[in-house]
């Protein structure tokens, strides 16, 4: 019998990918400094049962409809705006996300990024291997307090609840605003529900953790950047397109925020002379907000099992279109 062709778009562990080699005939592109040309991705996906793939890569009508194998999609990666869900599923294939196993490593990334971002840490130790630093005094590098400020949360899922369970070891106020109210997390830290509004002209951090869809595309931009304080600080670990980028340039560079930490960016890798990254006020990273080894590793197994799972005809693990779950039921 000839074993289900998987492709996976990325280079994984040998010991996440290890069961699934027993069992199918897996493909890898293997190259670490780039991604799989879409052309490549194009041709691999026709012989495809199976398909393992990363958050850059767009998973569309076109890619789907050159795929007549195609059983399932496992993405690393919690979010999976890059993948045509509707349409994966109108033709009958499962769409697999990795929840739960990256929250708390998400909201430690979240959570430094605003102390560093608040407490200007990325300046201060280039200022010291830089040999800039010459004697000690009173106001060298004074960034903003965090610990008893006001933080306000847009999207609050796990991700989202992970990071104010965090600020409440701050002593910190925690706002919140997100589609539906989250009572649970109400009663559980004590968070308040507010408008966007609100949260955004009372908030201290602004901390936008929010899926990309149609609805969150572009929600920040130069109005609500106007109603935040002048000393607000910005934090953006959901995807770059929720954010006007233009918008937060202008708001950074006219002192009308005062800082923002960055993980995502609207085009990925952000270009070098990108306008935002001239910035001192603005901390960037290249969206590592899972990225511990122990997690990546935890990401990647959940990925292979969910494909296992589905070329076994069993319910995977962690569905993202569940009409599909009760398919095959
Ligand atoms: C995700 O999993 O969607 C995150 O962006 C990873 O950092």
């Amino acid at each position: 019998m000839t074993k289900p062709y998987v492709f996976i778009t990325r280079k994984l562990t040998e010991e996440a990918m290890k069961p699934l080699m027993e069992v199918a005939d897996v493909h890898i592109w293997n190259e670490e400094e780039k991604a799989v040309p879409r052309e490549i991705l194009l041709e691999e996906v026709k012989k495809a049962d199976a398909l393992l793939t990363m958050l850059s890569d767009k998973i569309d009508k076109e890619l789907l409809d050159a795929a007549p194998k195609l059983k399932v999609i496992a993405n690393l990666a919690v979010g999976f705006d890059n993948i045509d869900v509707g349409y994966a599923n109108q033709k009958g294939i499962a769409v697999c996300n990795t929840p739960d196993v990256l929250t708390d490593t998400t909201a430690d990334l979240t959570f430094a990024l605003l102390l560093a971002t608040a407490r200007r840490i990325v300046e201060a130790a280039e200022f010291v291997k830089n040999g800039e630093w010459k004697s000690w005094s009173p106001l060298l590098l004074a960034g903003h307090d965090v610990h008893h400020k006001t933080i306000g949360i847009v999207g609050m899922g796990k991700i989202g609840e992970a990071v104010a369970k965090r600020a409440t070891g701050f002593d910190m106020d925690v706002l919140y605003h997100n589609r539906s109210r989250n009572v649970a997390a109400e009663e559980r830290i004590g968070a308040s529900y507010t408008s966007l509004d609100e949260l955004v002209e009372t908030s201290d951090f602004i901390v936008c953790l929010t899926p990309l869809t149609e609805e969150t595309r572009g929600l920040f931009n130069q109005e609500s950047f106007k109603k935040m304080k002048k000393s607000a600080i910005f934090i953006n670990v959901s995807r770059g397109p929720v954010v006007d980028e233009d918008a937060l340039y202008q708001a950074l560079a006219s002192g009308e925020i005062a800082g923002a930490g960055l993980d995502v960016f609207a085009k990925e890798p952000v270009d070098v002379d990108h306008p935002l990254l001239t910035l001192p006020n603005v901390v960037a990273l290249p969206h590592i907000g899972s990225s511990s080894t122990e997690t990546r590793g935890t990401m990647m197994e959940l990925c292979c099992k969910n494909i296992q799972l589905v070329l076994n005809n069993q319910q995977p693990k962690t569905l993202v279109n569940k009409e599909w779950g009760l398919s095959v039921k």
